[in-house]
């Protein structure tokens, strides 16, 4: 069985996704860890983001982009460098969506996300997990959240827990800029699929939320 999670920006997608494989027994799989990591593997060895158009698979396969399983889930490595913790810097999330958006990226992490499905049951998170990857998911769920609460949810993430106002329009500008190239590219942008659950999370709790999902998936079963 798949479940997808797709929705924009910060809706809580990844963590959301996490909770409810743990919860169901089922694997996750981050598809927004691998854009991340071919975004920061590229920005290590010097590939100029205006080059990034013209990569193409071998040039992909070099940077040796690979998801490994660790204690707490995946751990991302470009060779043997673990770096799941630099892919979720604000120096990546600035870029990632210019390497998203990139044809020849997106036909390249195809195959390798859906080879990740062949063992077993999986809930997956992304932008296009349940329109183009997956489409023929049991469940797939579509997140929103107002983006004044998405950016709260970021910043805290971060560890600023009380941000001035300042700092949380900035976050919003940022969210929305990313939004706005993810859904107006030409291959697989970001959109709400016809057969989508949409749950809007801007005042459900972590755990309401990954309740609702968790209920869906084990009516879907
Ligand atoms: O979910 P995230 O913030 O980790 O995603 C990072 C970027 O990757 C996001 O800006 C869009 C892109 N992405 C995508 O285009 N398709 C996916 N299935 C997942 C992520």
């Amino acid at each position: 069985m798949i479940v997808t999670i797709d929705g924009p920006a910060g809706s809580g997608k990844s963590s959301t996704a996490r909770a409810v494989a743990q919860r169901l027994g089922f694997r996750h799989l981050d598809s927004g860890a691998f854009y991340r990591a071919l975004t920061y593997a590229a920005l290590q060895a010097g590939i100029a983001e205006e080059r990034w158009e013209s990569l193409d698979s071998a040039a992909l396969d070099a940077l040796r982009v690979q998801a490994r399983p660790g204690a707490e889930g995946w751990r991302m490595f470009a060779g043997d460098n673990d770096i799941s913790e630099p892919i979720r810097s604000p120096q990546v999330n600035a870029r990632v969506s210019h390497m998203a958006r990139v044809p020849a990226v997106r036909g390249w992490l195809m195959g390798r996300l859906r080879a990740a499905a062949a063992d077993g049951d999986l809930v997956t998170d992304g932008r296009d997990m349940g329109s183009v990857v997956f489409p023929d998911a049991r469940l797939k769920v579509y997140l929103v959240a107002d983006p004044r609460e998405r950016a709260r949810r970021r910043l805290a993430e971060h560890g600023h827990l009380a941000p001035g106002e300042a700092e949380l329009a900035a976050e919003v500008a940022r969210l929305l800029e990313r939004d706005r190239i993810d859904s107006e590219r030409a291959a697989a942008p970001l959109v709400q699929p016809a057969d989508a659950v949409v749950i809007d999370t801007t005042g459900l709790s972590f755990e309401e939320q990954v309740a609702r999902v968790v209920e869906l998936a084990q009516r879907r079963r």
